[in-house]
């Protein structure tokens, strides 16, 4: 460590933890102990988007430019209301200056990233209309689908339907020595739900506190802000990176006519080896690195990404205690759903291998001891989910959600058993750590046919973990790096807006 590291070091990790005030001066203004390798410029603000036939789409988004750096950096999804691409490698130093041009109260948050406290999006690093945040940071994960979008307590559901929302993807050196589909051939595939009034605009929450307590759900499926897109591809191989980036709905994925998912990544870069799965279960916010080999099919010859029909009781109460009272949602959890049509249209020789071996991704990891477990219980209480009998409060932490800096401990959410007909499935997501899972409660039990639970898999390192109804399930986390406050959150954003948030604190050491 160089002078300026040591320096940098002091300046994100204590001072500015410990006094506010200077936090928000190092947070405006770019740090001149700091030499980016990229720099980039990210703008949220009000737009308009095709996303329907007939009338455009008011939309909020995210636009972006490369001031320093790769000019890869950055890459457009043309013709969406996504925010840009965010390509970066493992390594780098990034310098981001986000302004906020939106008419409200905003903040970015790098899900997935592990970056000083300082930098994560912190609600109570909110930003006024107009002002500018410099976001610092290096970029010390592993390569991988990750993803950014704002993080204003409250207001997260409403700012991410609107539109804000992007892919940041991560490589490394490890990933890049494996022959897989390069950049060129990468298939990026964001799954949102919306609402639409008559004239292509935007609808959310018409159900106020049964949205709420449900978590919201459109009736029209986008992948990447367009309804049922065909991709024209070769006889080759693809790498498909998913990401739901829904509000509430949870998929199970599936190709159209059976063939497996041969999936390579999750949440938090690739697995160990490529795990083959008829269905994989995505929940909000969740990521899947799919490889998909056409180089065997037929020019002329098609193949749908499904969603595939799930009992909508498996995951929510609509159809449970509550459902009578409450109505349901037009396309509900579980309902059958064409995604994306992929059309093989042109003959290219394909020399494609999947690796056998992807990753070393175990290197560092041996599993906790079990007893010292932390238990969360997630409950309802007065039209309130609660993460450990608690709700968010701005700047406070529990003795229990505190962890000193480069332990390891054992989480585990509790997912009832509480009132019948009172409970859902619930995506739980920590920031700034990748966990494994350890154990799901249920494990034991039989997997009934036809239901969502066939899609799930616990293989990959994680930030995000679906919680069943009656479930238990146990992840070890590792507090590297960086001390500071950071959150965990149900991940269905209208549960995290009404407060299933809470922080915990890595504790210096
Ligand atoms: Cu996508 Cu607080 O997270
Ligand atoms: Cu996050
Ligand atoms: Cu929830």
């Amino acid at each position: 460590m160089n002078r300026r590291d040591v320096l940098r070091v002091i300046g994100a990790a204590s001072l500015v933890e410990a006094i506010p005030g200077l936090l928000g001066a190092a947070r405006r203004h770019a740090s001149p102990f700091f030499e980016p390798d990229v720099e980039l410029a990210l703008t949220a603000g009000p737009g308009e988007a095709q996303v329907l036939p007939g009338a455009r789409t008011r939309v909020w988004r995210f636009t972006g430019a490369v001031l320093k750096g790769p000019a890869e950096s950055l890459q457009i999804i043309a013709d969406s209301y996504l925010g840009p691409v965010i390509r970066l490698r493992r390594g780098q130093k990034v310098r981001i200056r986000f302004r906020n041009n939106l008419p409200e109260s905003s903040i970015v948050h790098w899900h997935g990233l592990d970056v000083p406290s300082a930098m994560d999006g912190h609600p109570h690093s909110l930003i006024d209309p107009g002002t500018e945040f410099v976001y610092e940071f290096e970029v010390i994960n592993r390569a991988g689908t990750y993803w950014y979008h704002p993080h204003p307590h409250e207001r997260t559901g409403p700012q991410v339907y609107r539109g804000l929302a992007g892919l940041l993807l991560i490589s490394d050196d490890e990933e890049a020595a494996l022959a897989l589909p390069r950049a060129s051939e990468e298939l990026l595939c964001v799954l949102q739900d919306r609402h639409f009034d008559g004239d292509n605009q935007l609808l959310y929450m018409g159900n106020g506190m049964m949205d709420g307590m449900m978590g919201f759900l459109g009736d029209r499926i986008l992948v990447n802000g367009k309804e049922r897109p065909t991709l024209s591809l070769a006889t080759r191989a693809y790498r498909l990176r998913i990401l739901n980036g829904s509000n509430a709905r949870i998929y199970k994925l599936a190709w159209d006519d059976g063939t497996p998912l041969t999936v390579v990544g999750g949440d938090g870069g690739l697995l160990e080896r490529p795990v083959e799965q008829r269905y994989l279960a995505l929940a909000p916010a969740q990521r899947a690195d799919v490889i998909v080999d056409l180089s065997k099919r037929a020019v002329g010859s098609t193949l749908q990404l499904v969603s595939a029909p799930y009992p909508a009781a498996e995951v929510s109460m609509t159809e449970m205690g509550m459902g009578g009272m409450m109505g349901g949602a037009a396309v509900p959890n579980g309902a059958p759903l064409q995604l994306l049509t992929i059309r093989v249209e042109r003959n290219e020789t394909s020399t494609f291998r999947l690796p056998a071996r992807l990753s070393t991704f175990d290197a560092n990891w041996t599993r906790s001891a079990p007893g010292a477990t932390r238990k969360i219980a997630i409950s309802a209480r007065q039209m309130m989910w609660l993460l450990g009998g608690r709700t968010f409060e701005m700047m406070e932490t529990a003795p229990d959600e505190e962890a000193p800096v480069g332990s390891t401990q054992v989480w585990e959410f509790v997912n009832g058993p509480g009132m019948i007909g009172m409970q859902m499935a619930h995506p739980i997501h920590m920031h700034g750590k990748q966990f494994r899972v350890l154990e799901r409660s249920s494990a034991s039990t039989p997997v009934v046919a036809g239901s969502l639970r066939e899609g799930l898999l616990d293989a990959g390192w994680q930030d995000t973990v679906l919680v069943m109804p009656g479930e238990s399930v146990k992840v070890q986390v590792h507090f590297s790096n960086f001390p500071g406050l950071y959150l965990y959150h149900c991940h269905i954003l209208e549960h995290e807006d009404m407060g299933m948030m809470r922080n915990f604190r890595v504790l210096p050491a």
